[in-house]
Protein backbone atom coordinates (compact mmCIF):
# COMPACT_ATOMS: atom_id res chain seq x y z
CA UNK A 1 0.00 0.00 0.00
CA UNK A 2 1.39 3.28 -0.71
CA UNK A 3 1.59 6.06 1.55
CA UNK A 4 0.26 8.30 -0.94
CA UNK A 5 -2.71 10.63 0.39
CA UNK A 6 -4.79 10.25 -3.14
CA UNK A 7 -5.91 13.40 -5.25
CA UNK A 8 -9.08 14.46 -7.29
CA UNK A 9 -9.22 17.85 -9.30
CA UNK A 10 -11.66 18.98 -11.34
CA UNK A 11 -10.38 21.11 -14.41
CA UNK A 12 -13.63 23.12 -15.10
CA UNK A 13 -12.07 24.43 -18.48
CA UNK A 14 -13.63 27.40 -20.41
CA UNK A 15 -16.70 26.32 -18.33
CA UNK A 16 -18.81 28.47 -15.91
CA UNK A 17 -20.70 31.92 -14.75
CA UNK A 18 -20.89 33.55 -11.64
CA UNK A 19 -24.30 31.94 -10.89
CA UNK A 20 -23.25 28.66 -12.35
CA UNK A 21 -20.20 28.66 -9.84
CA UNK A 22 -22.14 29.66 -6.72
CA UNK A 23 -24.35 27.03 -7.20
CA UNK A 24 -21.40 24.28 -7.99
CA UNK A 25 -19.68 25.03 -5.21
CA UNK A 26 -22.35 25.01 -2.81
CA UNK A 27 -23.61 21.77 -3.78
CA UNK A 28 -19.77 20.58 -3.52
CA UNK A 29 -19.53 21.90 0.13
CA UNK A 30 -22.46 20.45 1.37
CA UNK A 31 -21.85 17.13 -0.38
CA UNK A 32 -17.82 17.01 0.23
CA UNK A 33 -17.85 16.37 4.42
CA UNK A 34 -14.53 15.37 5.11
CA UNK A 35 -13.19 13.88 2.49
CA UNK A 36 -10.48 11.05 2.72
CA UNK A 37 -8.78 12.58 -0.31
CA UNK A 38 -7.52 15.80 -1.30
CA UNK A 39 -10.01 17.68 -3.60
CA UNK A 40 -9.40 20.58 -5.96
CA UNK A 41 -11.59 22.29 -8.11
CA UNK A 42 -9.75 24.52 -11.30
CA UNK A 43 -12.01 27.47 -12.71
CA UNK A 44 -11.40 29.67 -15.58
CA UNK A 45 -8.95 32.02 -14.19
CA UNK A 46 -11.21 35.52 -14.23
CA UNK A 47 -13.35 33.46 -11.58
CA UNK A 48 -10.79 32.40 -8.96
CA UNK A 49 -11.52 35.53 -6.83
CA UNK A 50 -15.21 34.72 -6.86
CA UNK A 51 -14.09 31.06 -5.76
CA UNK A 52 -11.83 31.99 -2.74
CA UNK A 53 -14.68 33.28 -1.68
CA UNK A 54 -16.81 30.64 -2.06
CA UNK A 55 -14.37 28.30 -0.60
CA UNK A 56 -13.62 30.41 2.52
CA UNK A 57 -13.88 28.86 5.71
CA UNK A 58 -12.81 25.45 4.99
CA UNK A 59 -10.43 23.29 4.35
CA UNK A 60 -11.81 20.17 2.18
CA UNK A 61 -11.83 21.53 -1.05
CA UNK A 62 -8.34 23.75 -2.53
CA UNK A 63 -8.23 26.26 -5.38
CA UNK A 64 -6.33 25.40 -8.37
CA UNK A 65 -5.89 27.30 -11.53
CA UNK A 66 -6.05 26.17 -15.01
CA UNK A 67 -2.35 27.37 -16.14
CA UNK A 68 -0.02 30.01 -15.32
CA UNK A 69 2.59 31.92 -16.72
CA UNK A 70 5.72 31.22 -18.01
CA UNK A 71 7.31 34.26 -17.08
CA UNK A 72 7.61 35.92 -13.85
CA UNK A 73 5.94 39.15 -14.41
CA UNK A 74 5.81 42.02 -16.97
CA UNK A 75 4.96 42.82 -20.22
CA UNK A 76 3.22 39.58 -21.17
CA UNK A 77 -0.04 40.63 -22.40
CA UNK A 78 -3.12 38.33 -21.21
CA UNK A 79 -0.58 35.85 -18.77
CA UNK A 80 -1.60 35.63 -15.14
CA UNK A 81 1.89 35.07 -12.42
CA UNK A 82 2.42 32.25 -10.64
CA UNK A 83 2.53 34.83 -7.42
CA UNK A 84 -1.20 36.55 -9.03
CA UNK A 85 -2.05 32.92 -8.68
CA UNK A 86 -0.94 33.19 -4.92
CA UNK A 87 -2.52 35.73 -4.10
CA UNK A 88 -5.90 34.68 -3.97
CA UNK A 89 -5.11 30.91 -2.55
CA UNK A 90 -4.63 29.22 -5.46
CA UNK A 91 -2.56 25.53 -4.18
CA UNK A 92 -2.46 23.85 -7.57
CA UNK A 93 -1.61 25.02 -11.23
CA UNK A 94 -2.61 22.92 -13.90
CA UNK A 95 0.42 22.97 -16.39
CA UNK A 96 0.87 21.52 -20.06
CA UNK A 97 -2.95 20.31 -20.57
CA UNK A 98 -2.97 18.77 -23.75
CA UNK A 99 -5.55 21.36 -24.65
CA UNK A 100 -2.82 24.06 -24.08
CA UNK A 101 0.06 22.01 -25.96
CA UNK A 102 -2.38 21.62 -29.08
CA UNK A 103 -4.11 24.78 -29.31
CA UNK A 104 -1.35 27.53 -27.77
CA UNK A 105 1.33 25.12 -29.25
CA UNK A 106 3.17 25.07 -25.80
CA UNK A 107 6.61 22.96 -25.70
CA UNK A 108 7.78 20.46 -23.26
CA UNK A 109 10.25 23.47 -21.99
CA UNK A 110 7.33 26.44 -21.69
CA UNK A 111 5.57 23.20 -19.47
CA UNK A 112 8.89 22.71 -17.57
CA UNK A 113 9.25 26.37 -17.18
CA UNK A 114 5.19 26.84 -16.05
CA UNK A 115 5.82 23.97 -13.55
CA UNK A 116 9.07 25.65 -12.37
CA UNK A 117 7.48 28.92 -11.45
CA UNK A 118 4.51 27.44 -9.56
CA UNK A 119 6.86 25.85 -7.59
CA UNK A 120 8.63 29.00 -6.58
CA UNK A 121 5.41 30.69 -5.71
CA UNK A 122 4.85 27.44 -3.45
CA UNK A 123 2.06 26.47 -5.41
CA UNK A 124 2.04 22.81 -6.91
CA UNK A 125 2.13 21.91 -10.45
CA UNK A 126 0.02 19.26 -11.90
CA UNK A 127 2.04 18.10 -15.03
CA UNK A 128 -0.05 16.94 -18.04
CA UNK A 129 1.58 14.60 -20.26
CA UNK A 130 0.27 12.30 -22.68
CA UNK A 131 -0.19 10.50 -26.09
CA UNK A 132 -2.28 11.37 -29.11
CA UNK A 133 -4.45 8.43 -30.75
CA UNK A 134 -2.05 8.22 -33.74
CA UNK A 135 1.17 8.31 -31.58
CA UNK A 136 -0.47 5.34 -29.05
CA UNK A 137 -1.26 3.16 -32.65
CA UNK A 138 2.88 3.76 -33.81
CA UNK A 139 3.81 2.73 -30.20
CA UNK A 140 4.96 5.59 -29.18
CA UNK A 141 2.72 6.26 -25.72
CA UNK A 142 6.01 5.19 -23.69
CA UNK A 143 8.24 7.79 -25.76
CA UNK A 144 5.76 10.38 -25.48
CA UNK A 145 4.88 10.82 -22.16
CA UNK A 146 8.87 9.78 -20.85
CA UNK A 147 9.86 13.25 -23.34
CA UNK A 148 6.72 15.77 -21.91
CA UNK A 149 7.97 14.67 -18.42
CA UNK A 150 11.74 14.62 -18.75
CA UNK A 151 11.50 18.00 -19.86
CA UNK A 152 9.86 18.70 -16.36
CA UNK A 153 12.10 16.71 -14.42
CA UNK A 154 15.47 18.46 -16.10
CA UNK A 155 14.32 22.02 -15.35
CA UNK A 156 13.09 21.27 -11.87
CA UNK A 157 15.70 18.57 -10.56
CA UNK A 158 15.78 18.77 -6.54
CA UNK A 159 12.37 19.52 -6.74
CA UNK A 160 10.59 16.91 -8.47
CA UNK A 161 9.64 15.41 -5.62
CA UNK A 162 6.80 18.44 -4.77
CA UNK A 163 4.96 18.11 -8.20
CA UNK A 164 1.86 15.94 -9.33
CA UNK A 165 1.87 14.29 -12.79
CA UNK A 166 -1.27 13.49 -14.71
CA UNK A 167 -1.50 11.00 -17.04
CA UNK A 168 -4.28 11.94 -20.10
CA UNK A 169 -3.96 10.26 -23.01
CA UNK A 170 -5.37 13.02 -25.55
CA UNK A 171 -7.68 10.11 -27.26
CA UNK A 172 -9.27 9.72 -23.97
CA UNK A 173 -9.91 13.54 -23.21
CA UNK A 174 -14.04 14.97 -23.47
CA UNK A 175 -13.90 11.49 -25.58
CA UNK A 176 -15.92 9.14 -23.82
CA UNK A 177 -13.37 6.36 -24.54
CA UNK A 178 -11.63 5.85 -21.42
CA UNK A 179 -7.74 4.26 -20.98
CA UNK A 180 -8.95 0.73 -19.13
CA UNK A 181 -7.43 0.38 -15.14
CA UNK A 182 -4.65 -2.07 -17.07
CA UNK A 183 -3.72 0.32 -19.76
CA UNK A 184 -3.36 3.59 -17.26
CA UNK A 185 -2.04 1.61 -15.02
CA UNK A 186 0.90 0.33 -16.64
CA UNK A 187 1.73 4.62 -17.76
CA UNK A 188 1.58 5.28 -14.60
CA UNK A 189 4.48 2.76 -13.52
CA UNK A 190 6.70 4.13 -16.33
CA UNK A 191 6.39 7.73 -14.95
CA UNK A 192 6.46 6.13 -11.29
CA UNK A 193 9.99 4.48 -12.82
CA UNK A 194 10.91 7.26 -14.62
CA UNK A 195 10.63 9.56 -11.41
CA UNK A 196 12.40 6.78 -9.14
CA UNK A 197 15.63 8.07 -11.33
CA UNK A 198 15.06 11.48 -10.63
CA UNK A 199 14.35 11.25 -6.91
CA UNK A 200 14.33 9.08 -4.44
CA UNK A 201 11.18 9.78 -3.30
CA UNK A 202 9.55 8.74 -6.59
CA UNK A 203 7.22 6.73 -4.09
CA UNK A 204 5.87 10.48 -2.65
CA UNK A 205 4.75 11.67 -6.15
CA UNK A 206 0.78 11.56 -7.13
CA UNK A 207 0.25 10.28 -10.55
CA UNK A 208 -3.60 11.52 -11.70
CA UNK A 209 -5.34 10.08 -14.48
CA UNK A 210 -7.34 12.17 -16.97
CA UNK A 211 -9.78 11.62 -20.01
CA UNK A 212 -13.83 10.70 -19.51
CA UNK A 213 -12.96 9.30 -15.91
CA UNK A 214 -16.73 9.32 -14.55
CA UNK A 215 -18.50 8.20 -11.32
CA UNK A 216 -18.92 5.09 -13.19
CA UNK A 217 -15.19 3.84 -13.96
CA UNK A 218 -13.46 6.00 -11.23
CA UNK A 219 -12.92 3.27 -8.59
CA UNK A 220 -11.47 0.67 -11.09
CA UNK A 221 -9.22 3.06 -12.02
CA UNK A 222 -8.47 4.68 -9.13
CA UNK A 223 -7.91 1.16 -7.21
CA UNK A 224 -4.67 0.57 -9.58
CA UNK A 225 -1.26 1.14 -7.46
CA UNK A 226 -0.01 3.59 -9.08
CA UNK A 227 -2.83 5.71 -9.66
CA UNK A 228 -3.29 8.59 -7.41
CA UNK A 229 -6.36 10.15 -8.16
CA UNK A 230 -7.62 12.24 -11.04
CA UNK A 231 -8.13 15.10 -13.36
CA UNK A 232 -11.65 15.18 -14.17
CA UNK A 233 -13.37 17.40 -16.66
CA UNK A 234 -16.66 16.88 -17.56
CA UNK A 235 -17.87 14.91 -15.04
CA UNK A 236 -16.13 17.87 -12.73
CA UNK A 237 -19.12 20.34 -13.69
CA UNK A 238 -21.66 17.85 -12.45
CA UNK A 239 -21.68 18.10 -8.45
CA UNK A 240 -22.94 14.81 -7.76
CA UNK A 241 -20.97 13.28 -10.44
CA UNK A 242 -17.63 14.84 -9.02
CA UNK A 243 -18.64 13.70 -5.06
CA UNK A 244 -18.97 10.60 -6.13
CA UNK A 245 -15.27 10.43 -7.37
CA UNK A 246 -14.19 11.79 -4.68
CA UNK A 247 -16.16 9.26 -2.60
CA UNK A 248 -14.64 6.29 -4.98
CA UNK A 249 -10.95 8.00 -4.27
CA UNK A 250 -11.18 7.08 -0.06
P1 LIG B 1 -12.53 14.85 -19.43
O1 LIG B 1 -11.30 15.89 -19.35
O2 LIG B 1 -12.71 14.28 -18.05
O3 LIG B 1 -13.70 15.69 -19.87
O4 LIG B 1 -12.16 13.81 -20.42
C1 LIG B 1 -10.18 15.61 -18.56
C2 LIG B 1 -9.16 16.70 -18.75
O5 LIG B 1 -9.01 17.20 -19.87
O6 LIG B 1 -8.48 17.11 -17.79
Amino acid sequence: MSERRKLVAGNWKMNGGLAANQALVQALRAGVGQPACDVAVCPPPVYLAQLQQLLAGQAAIALGAQDVSEHEGGAFTGDVSAAMLRDFGVRYAIVGHSERRQYQGETDLQVATKARRALAAGITPIVCVGETLREREEGLTEFIVQRQLSAVIHLNGHCISEIVVAYEPVWAIGTGKTATPTEAQAVHAVLRTQLGAATEQADRVRILYGGSMNAANAAELLAQPDIDGGLIGGAALKAPDFLTIVGAAA
